[in-house]
């Protein structure tokens, strides 16, 4: 009769996802309605087109995750939603649906920051993760260096002081003409290539902080190639991808081995679409391994966007009664 049951709804970007969990990590039900094909003619997501899906989407998307978990709504402890960042039509659509059930169903209203979904979405796929743990999140937007002392809250020990490591994939991808998304166009490219062709700087902070640096080897690439371009060399696309691709792994992987050094961990825990880069995490579990530090990352069912990952944090926001009010606003630019 103690277990806690939360319905999450997520609809930051162009996914329609609703969950339910039972107290945190396991999941009864996934529900992802995706929007994909709708905006793949546009050639990226359409905000106004994405709101209005969520809207037709989301109630019948709740429905069958009640319906999959074999509960009711009378069965539910408290609902929670994402309310940033993304794109705040959708946001809305998914809050003010939380909001109603909330207060139809007299139970508490949790408010889920999308970043740290991404990061528990690691602790579903691994609940048995041995703690302290430290967790690299990269993805389009962030680059953040977390400290867990246990799952009910993190610390950030650093983050990128310019671009975000995933950003940095996506400009040079679309200056060296490999289109987007840029990480697996240059990983894709890099495949045949020499990844010490050319040396690129890795940016030091000569602080002691774990902060990172991309916009100096951006500007680093640009000038090589425009370089090159003046003196009519052609440019190696292989060479060039495996290089760059090769400058950030070793900035990401540095700073991660500085920190796992300092703090006494047990784990370490990558998340983001960055993650998905076969060569960080061959570098990363090499390194892991020999000094006999657990190592993972998520599964892609779990990596992207879903309301499973939302349900999980809501459970230890649950716990520290963390709940809403309803005048809470969606925040499209909410940090972590
Ligand atoms: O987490 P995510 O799917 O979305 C957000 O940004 O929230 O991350 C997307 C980012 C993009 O910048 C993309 O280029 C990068 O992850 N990415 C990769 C790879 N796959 C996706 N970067 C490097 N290597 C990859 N294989
Ligand atoms: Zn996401």
């Amino acid at each position: 009769e103690d277990d806690i049951f939360i319905l999450a709804l997520e609809s930051s970007c162009d996914e329609t996802a609703a969950s339910v969990t039972k107290n945190g990590l396991e999941v009864l039900s996934n529900v992802v309605s995706s929007q994909v094909e709708l905006h793949k003619k546009f050639g990226g997501v359409v905000p106004e087109i994405a709101s209005r899906k969520h809207l037709e989407l989301l109630l019948p998307v709740i429905d069958e995750a009640l319906e999959k978990a074999g509960l009711e709504f009378a069965d539910l402890d408290a609902v929670a939603a994402t309310y940033g960042p993304g794109l705040v039509g959708g946001l809305l659509v998914g809050l003010t649906a939380a909001k109603a059930i909330s207060l139809s169903l007299e139970i508490p209203l949790i408010a889920v920051n999308h970043i740290a979904g991404h990061i528990y979405a690691n602790f579903i796929d691994n609940p048995e993760i041995k703690k302290p743990l430290i967790c690299l999140t990269i993805s389009g937007g962030h680059t953040d260096l977390l400290y867990f002392e246990d799952l009910k809250g993190y610390e950030i020990l650093g983050r990128t002081r310019d671009d975000a490591a995933g950003e940095a994939f996506d400009k040079i991808a679309r200056y060296m003409g490999l289109g987007y998304p840029g990480g697996p166009a240059i990983e894709k490219a890099a495949q045949n290539g020499n990844p010490e062709a050319v040396d690129f700087p890795r940016a030091v902070m000569n602080d002691n902080s774990f902060d990172f640096s991309f916009s100096g080897l951006k500007t680093a690439v640009m000038n090589y190639i425009n370089n090159q371009k003046q003196k009519n060399i052609k440019i190696n696309k292989a060479d060039l991808a495996a290089s760059f691709q090769e400058a950030v792994i070793d900035s990401l992987s540095s700073k991660l081995l500085e920190a796992v050094e300092k703090y006494n961990i047990k784990s370490v825990v990558l998340s983001g679409g960055v993650a998905a880069n076969q060569r960080l995490r061959e570098i990363v579990a090499s390194k892991m391994k020999e000094l006999e530090i657990d190592f993972y990352y998520p599964s892609l069912e779990l990596c992207t966007d879903n309301a499973a990952m939302i349900g999980a944090v809501a459970y230890y926001q649950y716990l520290d009664r963390d709940f809403a009010s309803l005048a809470i606003s969606a925040d499209p630019s909410l940090k972590l």
